[in-house]
């Protein structure tokens, strides 16, 4: 209960950045579900009205149900600003992304993004990256077997995602698997990051070293805000 409240304090304060006429990326998860909600009232409260770029069909469709005009990423280069969940945030704001298996196009969005913002419950904070979560790596299938075995030479354990209530692996929006690797200790994020994509196959990792500008921790009874 006390992390929904964290996230909501958190959503609420990425909300003032959001501006009448913006385009707007919206990333996807349990915070940018709360941020949606509230994004909606003030929509209608300050009659104003943005162009939102999903991170996923799951916030696509949120989006479009709530009669916002939704363009997808192919015919995006440029907008000033994305908000997005995390897994995991490090003090150099570094993250690891990815729970919802949506790692691709959330990086494309962040990448996308002149401005790029985090909003997390405190329970996403890690003195160390991996610490917590693995690194979800989203493969082609059929480099899947390829991918196992780099990965295990990289000095990672990885897992192929499991469906729930569905038989076999998850298939990501772009109908591929994800990987979550386990590593002992991640050293340095941009260099591993740039491993994993080494591998053929490897499309893209929930490894976010630099992109992050400023992200909004809510916590018990405030709200943090952390930029580099
Ligand atoms: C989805 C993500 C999410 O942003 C991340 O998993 C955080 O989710 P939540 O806000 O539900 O904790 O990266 O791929």
């Amino acid at each position: 209960m006390a992390a929904i409240d964290e996230k909501r304090r958190a959503a609420e304060a990425a909300l003032v950045h959001v501006t009448d006429g913006m385009t707007l990326g919206v990333g996807t998860g349990s915070t940018v579900d709360i941020f949606i909600d509230l994004l909606i009232e003030k929509v209608a409260a300050d009659k104003i009205s943005i162009v939102t770029v999903p991170s996923s069909f799951a916030t696509g469709h949120r989006l479009r149900a709530a009669g916002f005009r939704v363009e997808c990423l192919t015919s995006i280069s440029t907008i000033p600003l994305a908000i997005d969940g995390a897994d995991e945030v490090d003090s150099q704001l570094a993250l690891i992304k990815g729970g919802g298996a949506a790692l691709l196009r959330e990086k494309i969005l962040a990448e996308t993004a002149e401005e790029f913002i985090v909003i997390v419950d405190q329970g996403k904070l890690v003195s160390k990256l991996g610490v917590k979560m693995p690194v979800p790596v989203e493969v082609i299938p059929p480099a899947l077997s390829l991918s196992l075995k780099r990965i295990r030479e990289l000095g990672g354990t990885p897992k192929v995602r499991q469906a729930h209530r569905k038989a076999g692996p998850v298939i990501t929006d772009n109908g591929n698997f994800i990987v979550d690797v386990t590593f002992s200790e991640i050293i340095d994020a941009a260099q591993l990051d740039c491993q994993l994509i080494s591998i053929p196959g490897v499309l893209e990792t929930g490894l976010f070293p630099h992109q992050t500008n400023a992200v909004y921790v809510g916590t018990d009874s405030d709200i943090k805000r952390l930029v580099k």
